[in-house]
């Protein structure tokens, strides 16, 4: 696109997001600032992203006829998918009737949505590295699948989950059991598929964001940004920083992973690369065709944030990678189980120098629910994280 009308009128240039949380928050201000007209739907009423857009929706994503119905109804330019778990079948369908244009594609957001089809991409059809694995739908299949292919120790995960829900690792044969429970009750849907994979000891893991955007010749472009480091806890992300350090070697496998992976899914946006290191060697894990939770370090450690990058990118603009600082990002969780909490301590957090801070502003808080983000930049990436961590430390998230 390189003519944009004005929001809120017929010439408006419209945008919808499917998920508005705060990822989708990000891209709808960054969206907003190029004077894009913004449609944020979501599951429930004040979703981050919804309190900053210029229409809220509330369907049932994972409901194909009521996403069609929405589509069809409000007919935005672009179809941006923030979460994993939408219809995404019933946006192939519009897709193909030329009825909706789908970020980065339709078949994306199939193929990324549960773990299998990413998972035989990149391993059956792209020949990528990744951990040994196999897909069972029954406890004794996963026994099966541990003691003759994977081995111990392994990791299970139901294949439609995210954030480290529902997973466990396995080291021997006396955990099985209760990671097949575990996994029944932490995937998104109630059928019982999980992938096993052998537990990848590596040195470190990253995040390479990879951003396809038009070049002036209209073409396609791949660029990359520094490698992303970050610390997972129960499969969820607490910290992450840029640039992480790599031997060149590494870098390099990395990025022919990412551009691999990528030059098959598609289309154009950022995608957020999920890679295993160790040594020279590299595995893939899995991708998202969107900005990644690791990302939003880029808020402060990047020219254009990957946020800017996929909004400049799904409309056809030109963007940098380039870095601005090393930075690092801390996660403040609620702490509590409740609604409309409060944060104690926002001055003394900002009071830590080269510090800033993103409160998605969520109406329901959970122990483990990620309700804000502290940022830092310094000369190193250690400092950074050092100066993250203080910040979001300062916070304190309570009952009203
Ligand atoms: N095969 C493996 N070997 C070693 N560690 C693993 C393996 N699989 C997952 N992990 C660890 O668990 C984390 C979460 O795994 P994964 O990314 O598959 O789950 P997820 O639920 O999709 O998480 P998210 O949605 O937050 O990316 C990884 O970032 C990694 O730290
Ligand atoms: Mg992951």
């Amino acid at each position: 696109m390189s003519i944009f009308g004005t929001p809120l009128s017929p010439s408006a240039t419209r945008v919808m997001l499917l998920g508005s949380g705060e990822l989708g928050k990000e891209v709808i201000i960054a969206l907003q600032r190029l004077g894009v007209e913004t449609i944020a739907v979501d599951r429930y009423d004040h979703a981050p992203g919804q309190q900053v857009a210029h229409h809220a929706r509330r369907i049932a994503m994972s409901d194909a006829e009521q996403l069609k119905a929405l589509i069809l109804s409000e007919k935005p330019d672009l179809v941006v998918p923030e979460i994993e778990a939408i219809a995404t079948q019933a946006l192939e369908e519009l897709e193909a009737a030329g009825a909706a244009r789908v970020i980065p594609t339709a078949r994306a957001a199939r193929l990324t949505m549960d773990r299998e089809g990413i998972r035989r991409l990149a391993a059956e059809t792209l020949g990528l590295p990744t951990s040994p694995y196999r897909f069972c739908d029954t406890l004794q299949e996963l026994r099966a699948a541990i003691e003759q292919h994977v081995g111990y120790p392994c990791v299970v995960k139901p294949v439609m989950s995210s954030s480290g829900k529902g997973q466990s690792r396995v080291d021997g044969p006396d955990d099985i059991q209760l990671a097949w429970d575990h996994a029944m009750t932490g995937g998104r849907v109630s059928h019982g598929r999980v992938i096993v994979e052998g537990f990848v000891d590596f040195d470190y893991e990253i995040t390479l964001l990879t951003v396809r955007s038009r070049a002036a010749d209209g073409g396609i472009e791949t660029q990359f940004c520094e490698p992303i480091g970050h610390k997972q806890v129960d499969g969820d992300y607490v910290e992450s920083w840029q640039p992480q350090a790599m031997r060149p070697a590494a870098l390099e496998k990395a990025r022919q992973v990412a551009r691999a992976v990528t030059d098959n899914l598609g289309g154009q946006g950022v995608f957020g690369v999920e890679l295993f290191v160790k040594g020279d060697e590299v595995w893939f894990s899995e991708v998202s065709p969107r900005p990644h939770d690791t990302g939003m370090v880029t808020m402060i450690s990047q020219w254009q944030s990957q946020f800017e990058l996929h909004a400049r990118a799904i409309l056809g603009l030109p963007v940098s990678t380039a870095l601005k600082s090393p930075g690092a990002s801390a996660v403040i969780y609620g702490g509590v189980d409740a609604q409309d909490i409060v944060y104690e301590g926002v001055a003394e957090a900002l009071r830590v120098p080269q510090t800033d801070l993103r409160l998605f502003g969520k109406p329901e808080s959970y122990v483990k629910r990620r309700m804000g983000v502290a940022l830092a930049h310094d000369h190193s990436a250690d400092a950074a994280r050092a100066r993250a961590r203080e910040a979001a430390g300062k916070l304190r998230p309570r009952l009203p």
